[in-house]
């Protein structure tokens, strides 16, 4: 079975960021990626509609989830999959950003999948090459394909996003993953509500369209989604809260904080967790309230619709360039 010919409503070459998306491409996308949860639940999972190209994950950051899903996600759409692991590779003898993008660029592939620590280098990367490049998580700027899959979950449980209330919980100083979901979850009409330490807040955080919560029990209070941030020690120079235990006590997700929610209220976080700082464990495991493994599980899908959309982009412009 081939990729199906959809109508073309997300015109760009790149996934860069979320920023700048309408609400109908941000729909889109997250359409094409309902698509393929079926089939993905399927023993029979392969799909022959981009036999022939080659894409190339190339991460200068550690990734479980978001690597391993690309991977898969291409491999069930038929793509050819390179893992390029930066530790063996030229960068490790001085070679620069830029001149290993050239050298990838030169073997032609179809997409390139780039996560860097530092913001704005995979927009960089995306100008000297030919491919279309998504960004799997350029420092602490954005993470499109996160955010996606976090509304892909939400909009599959509760059954729309516009009109909910979502408390973005924790690092936000840090979070690519939070200034994705800022950005979509405004566009698509939810309310979204920051809930962190001064220390862990940009300082202009009402700026981004949030209502900003220095008392968790406050930000929780009566809110549709509970998103949990990890504290990205990686990014900080200094400490920023005086001590895990504390930030547990004040920061951390347990049934009592959660209980000012509403009795509904679904439970998220990108992943890794750190389990007893910023969740209890014990809640992330509650499958009544805890959504966090249907997230993993969508990734996969939201990953094959954005290799969809964006390789059904460069095979139309590659026909309109041969006809012109
Ligand atoms: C996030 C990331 O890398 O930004 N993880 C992920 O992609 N699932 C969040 C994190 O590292 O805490």
């Amino acid at each position: 079975m081939s990729v199906p010919v959809r109508d073309n409503r997300y015109p760009h070459r790149h996934l860069l960021g979320i920023d700048g998306l309408s609400a109908d491409e941000i729909g889109y996308l997250l359409d094409v990626s309902d698509s393929y949860v079926d089939l993905n639940r399927k023993v029979d999972k392969k799909q022959t509609g981009l036999r022939g190209q080659t894409l190339i994950n190339l991460f200068f950051e550690n990734s479980t989830r978001t690597r391993t899903s690309f991977e898969l996600a291409g491999k069930r759409l038929g793509s050819d999959v390179i893992n390029m692991s930066v530790a063996a590779s030229a960068i490790k003898k001085g070679e620069t950003l830029l001149d290993t993008a050239m050298t990838l660029n030169a073997m032609h592939p179809d997409v390139l999948v780039v996560r860097h620590p530092e913001s704005g280098a995979v927009k960089l990367l995306s100008e000297k090459v030919e491919c279309a490049v998504i960004n799997a998580g350029d420092g602490s700027h954005e993470h499109p394909t996160q955010a996606l899959l976090d509304a892909l979950t939400i909009r599959r449980r509760r059954g729309r996003l516009d009109g909910l209330v979502v408390a973005i919980c924790g690092d936000i100083l840090h979070s690519r993953v939070a200034r994705s979901n800022i950005h979509l979850l405004n566009v698509m009409g939810a309310r979204v509500r920051l809930v962190a330490p001064p220390t862990l807040l940009p300082t202009a955080a009402v700026r981004l369209g949030a209502e900003v919560f220095n008392d968790m029990r406050a930000g929780l209070a009566d809110c549709d989604i509970v998103m949990m941030l990890r504290l990205q020690t990686e990014r900080m120079q200094g400490r920023f809260v005086p001590s895990t235990r504390e930030y547990y006590r004040f920061y951390g997700l347990d049934s009592e904080k959660l209980a000012l929610a509403r009795p509904d209220a679904l439970i998220m976080h990108p992943g890794p967790m750190n389990r007893g700082v910023e969740i209890d464990s014990q809640l992330a495991d509650d499958i009544t309230r805890s959504v966090i493994l249907d997230q993993v599980e969508l990734g996969v899908a939201v990953r094959m619709a954005c290799l969809e959309v964006l390789s059904g982009n460069r095979r139309r412009r590659s026909i309109e360039s041969a006809v012109a």
